[in-house]
């Protein structure tokens, strides 16, 4: 037995060791973890059961059969981030890459069936030369075979992905199906195709870093939905994430003890300015409502025009979008209603409630946006709202104009408690510019044109910029003081905690994609 237990033991040994020292050396002075470090940081010391050390592929072309690494390039397993169990797979670039074989890929489906299976978080801690090129076809089907699994978790269980080191190719499709996806600044990169391809192909020259580093997809694509500074930044990012989640769809997320008093908040009333037209940072308004310190901001970077993240309400793990006057009035476009879309989206799915704070000057004109689809795409966060299900609470800041009223949460759609704050404005558009149109003729006739405007934009302010119109109509459920907002929402959510909304039968909708 004896020496059976120290066959056993070299094995796991050597499974540690990855692709060997040299490699693991190589790894550390990029700065990176390896896959071990970063599991063994992700999950609560001593929780890691690991499934699937002793795997190795089964290639024999290109004299592979003499070239077997114990795991074969991924750690999978499971484990506890405070105390709550998630399934995890780590891509061991010590090991040919960290590329994807047919076996990698059963280790990889393996954990994905159980996380479903079981109803737990999947992590994915992708570091991955992509496609093993010795196997061809068979690694691409095993990518197919992630993928499939992708789909098929999608809405049951949070998927996420932390992309630690290169994910070229095909590969990026698995991440990009899962909910969220967190880079490393400077050392990840993601693209369909490499520079190489884009240079024979465009003649454009283009780092990697330039092409699908952490900063491009947290700013202008959108793809990297947080940026990390390191690889333990990330890891606890993701640790972060999870605090909001629940385990499933099939659970809710955890509530924190908060003590509740009198919940009174002053400063709120001095955030918006008395013009109207003055930016405001919304950030404020957030953190002046929520719990402190409790939100956690989604694409920070990307579409700052409009502001999603979770929060904690009362202890509640809540979802928060919101205008940002600061970005471009706050006004939508395709980006922000891309971004808030999905976000809606993911909190519905996952029973976690939509607080909506709303200061929206309404859609962004111009050919760019048109021919760019923001008919298709505003219609993705109409159609968003509309389906959830989940508590829905709008408080209205400011501006509520035109069809970004009907769009951001409003009643009309489906919200269950809208407020608005003594100075909100709603109408069908701004008092100037309604004033041009329905009175053009007494304007132009009148002797002074400027004064008559400036008379009729106020007469229409006076009309319309205010909340009494939708309130008279129970489009807005009550006025409030703006010190009194977190006092209301807290009430609001805690009346909705038990809401249930059935729909009629159907396959799926079809989100105007
Ligand atoms: C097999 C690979 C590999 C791969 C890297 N390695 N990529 N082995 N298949 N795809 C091995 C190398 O041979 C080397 O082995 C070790 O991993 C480290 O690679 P290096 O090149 O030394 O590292 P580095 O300089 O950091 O460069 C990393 C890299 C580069 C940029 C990822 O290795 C690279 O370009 N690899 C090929 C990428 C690629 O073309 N992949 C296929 C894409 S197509 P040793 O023994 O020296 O340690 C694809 C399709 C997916 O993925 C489709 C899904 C639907």
């Amino acid at each position: 037995m004896d020496s059976k237990i120290k066959t056993l033991n070299e094995k796991l040994e050597l499974a540690k060791l990855g692709g060997g020292q040299a490699r693991i050396d190589k790894q550390h002075q990029k700065k990176k973890l390896t896959a071990r470090e970063r599991v063994l940081y992700l999950l609560d010391e001593g929780s890691f059961e690991e499934i699937g050390a002793l795997v190795t592929h089964r290639t024999k072309d290109f004299g592979m059969e003499n070239q077997k690494f114990y795991g074969d390039g991924v750690v999978t397993g499971y484990g506890t981030v405070d105390g709550r169990l998630v399934y995890v797979f780590a891509q061991d670039f010590t090991v040919f890459g960290g590329s994807l074989s047919e076996t990698h890929a059963e280790k990889i489906c393996k954990i994905m069936d159980m996380a479903v299976n079981v109803g737990a978080p999947i992590i994915g801690l992708n570091d991955s030369g992509g496609a093993r090129i010795q196997e061809g076809v068979r690694s691409l089907g095993g990518y197919a075979d992630i993928f499939y699994r992708n789909v098929q978790a999608s809405g049951v269980i949070p998927q996420i992905s932390a992309i630690m080191g290169p994910c070229a190719g095909g590969a990026v499709y698995s991440p990009a199906m899962t909910d969220f996806t967190i880079m490393v600044q400077d050392t990840s990169y993601m693209f369909v195709t490499g520079p190489n391809v884009v240079k024979t192909v465009t003649n454009e020259e283009v780092t990697s870093e330039e092409l699908g580093g952490a900063s491009v997809h947290s700013t202008k694509s959108g793809v990297a939905h947080k940026t990390s500074a390191n690889d333990v930044e990330c890891l606890e990012d993701v640790k972060k994430l999870l605090s909001y989640l629940p385990q499933s769809n099939r659970e809710f997320p955890e509530d924190l003890d908060v003590e509740l008093n009198d919940e009174i908040r002053e400063g709120l009333a001095d955030i918006v300015p008395e013009n109207p037209n003055k930016p405001y940072d919304m950030h404020q308004v957030i953190e002046g409502v929520i719990d402190t310190d409790s939100f956690y901001e989604i694409h920070k970077d990307h579409a700052e025009n409009i502001i999603v993240g979770f929060a904690r309400l009362g202890g509640k793990s809540i979802g928060v979008v919101a205008n940002q006057p600061m970005f471009l009035a706050g006004v939508l476009d395709v980006n922000s209603s891309k971004k808030a879309a999905r976000f809606v989206r993911f909190c519905d799915c996952f029973n976690i409630p939509l607080l909506v704070f709303e200061d929206v000057p309404g859609f962004l004109p111009g050919t760019d946006q048109e021919w760019n689809g923001i008919i298709v795409h505003g219609a993705k966060l109409l159609y968003a709202f509309s389906e959830a299900t989940v508590p829905r609470v709008t408080v209205i800041t400011r501006k509520a104009y035109g069809g970004a009223y009907d769009v951001m949460n409003s009643k009309h759609i489906g919200a269950d408690m809208n407020f608005a704050w003594p100075n909100a404005e709603i109408a069908v558009m701004g008092a100037k510019g309604a004033a041009e149109i329905i009175f053009k003729r007494e304007i132009s006739s009148a002797d002074d044109p400027d004064a008559k405007w400036k008379e009729k934009e106020a007469e229409y302010a006076d009309l319309f910029a205010n909340p009494y119109s939708a309130a008279e109509r129970g489009y807005i459920d009550e006025v409030i003081l703006p010190k009194h907002t977190r006092r209301k929402l807290i009430k609001a959510f805690s009346m909705l905690e038990n809401k249930e909304v059935s729909r009629p039968k159907r396959k799926h909708g079809n989100i105007p994609l």
